[in-house]
């Protein structure tokens, strides 16, 4: 765990020094540039680019191939987190240990400060990415709108706050997983398999991956507002229970709730074992990391 550790630094290193490349251009106006570093270079794990540069990976394909895509992917991560944060959404103070974006920068400039973050993610893909071919590019553009939007993050997110101080079903909360982090957590794995052309066969497999992966970081994510450390996890704990919120532990409680995570990690590993083990490796310590992590 200690190698992978240090594997995930080093990814998450190349990845930041990316995205300070790529928004270091952006200058006026000036809050809104700000706002925009801020709220994306301020300690994020990674998880998603680094789960494209894993992809590219296992094919042994040069990263920086995927390098803008991966980017793009962080930047509309980090644009939902702004708007989660929102008064109007989950009200949150604290992010990733610093002052939320619209603490910061105003609540308005938080909804620009957004809406330029995805946004500036398309330019990102389609200006900087070099030998994809257009036919690929097209699907994956494509695919990143998808999967961002009403059939994907935002539908989850609408229908998490629609839940609120409700008991909803087994299926609703399902569907507020998968789509409001399960998406953003496919969509590398995704774009990876089609750069590297991977054959339909290992594309299943990984997508399963993805999915029990994305769904197990949610459930943990659950978890973590209940048990979770405020210096660690750098956000508020138990937001979910003051929004009373529709969450894997308010329907099954807190032992079940990891039982369930324990299983999704497990399907996630076997999901890959049309992959020989020795090309894998990763694949299972980040699974293993998404199960313990405290952060
Ligand atoms: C937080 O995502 C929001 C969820 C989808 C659970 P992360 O836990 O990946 O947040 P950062 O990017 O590391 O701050
Ligand atoms: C967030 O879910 C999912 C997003 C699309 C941002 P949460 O509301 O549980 O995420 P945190 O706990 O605020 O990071
Ligand atoms: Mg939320
Ligand atoms: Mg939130
Ligand atoms: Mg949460």
């Amino acid at each position: 765990m200690k190698m992978f550790k240090n594997y995930l630094k080093s990814q998450r290193e190349l990845i930041d020094l990316n995205i300070g490349y790529y928004l270091s251009k952006l200058e006026y106006p000036n809050v809104i540039a700000e706002g925009m570093r801020y709220s994306v270079l301020n300690g994020g794990k990674r998880l998603r680019p680094i789960l494209l540069l894993m992809v590219l990976e296992l094919y042994g394909k040069e990263l920086k191939l995927g390098l803008p895509i991966a980017v793009a992917i962080e930047l509309i991560h980090s644009y939902s987190l702004v708007h989660d944060d929102l008064p109007a959404l989950d009200n949150d103070d604290y992010r990733r240990g610093k002052l939320t974006t619209h603490k910061k920068f105003g609540e308005a400039e938080a909804i620009l400060i957004g809406d330029a973050l995805l946004t500036h993610s398309f330019s990102v893909v389609t200006d900087e990415s070099e030998n994809i071919a257009p036919e690929k590019l097209i699907k994956i553009i494509s695919m990143i709108s998808r999967y961002a939007g009403i059939n994907g993050m935002i539908g989850g997110q609408m229908i998490d706050i629609e839940s609120e101080k409700k008991k909803v079903s087994l299926n609703t909360l399902k569907y507020i997983h998968e789509n409001k982090t399960g998406k953003l957590i496919k969509l590398p794995v995704e774009i990876g398999s089609i750069i590297c052309e991977a054959t339909a066969e290992e594309y299943k497999a990984l997508e399963k991956y993805s999915e029990c992966i994305g769904l197990a970081f949610q459930v943990k994510d659950d978890i973590l507002d209940i048990e979770g450390d405020f210096e660690k996890i750098g956000k508020p704990i138990g937001s979910d229970l003051e929004l009373e919120k529709t969450t894997y532990p308010s329907i099954f409680g807190i032992e079940k709730s990891k039982e369930i995570l324990r299983q999704l990690i497990e399907d996630s590993k076997k999901s890959l074992d049309i992959f020989p083990k020795e090309k894998i490796q990763r694949f299972i310590e980040l699974a293993n990391y998404i199960e313990t992590r405290e952060n």
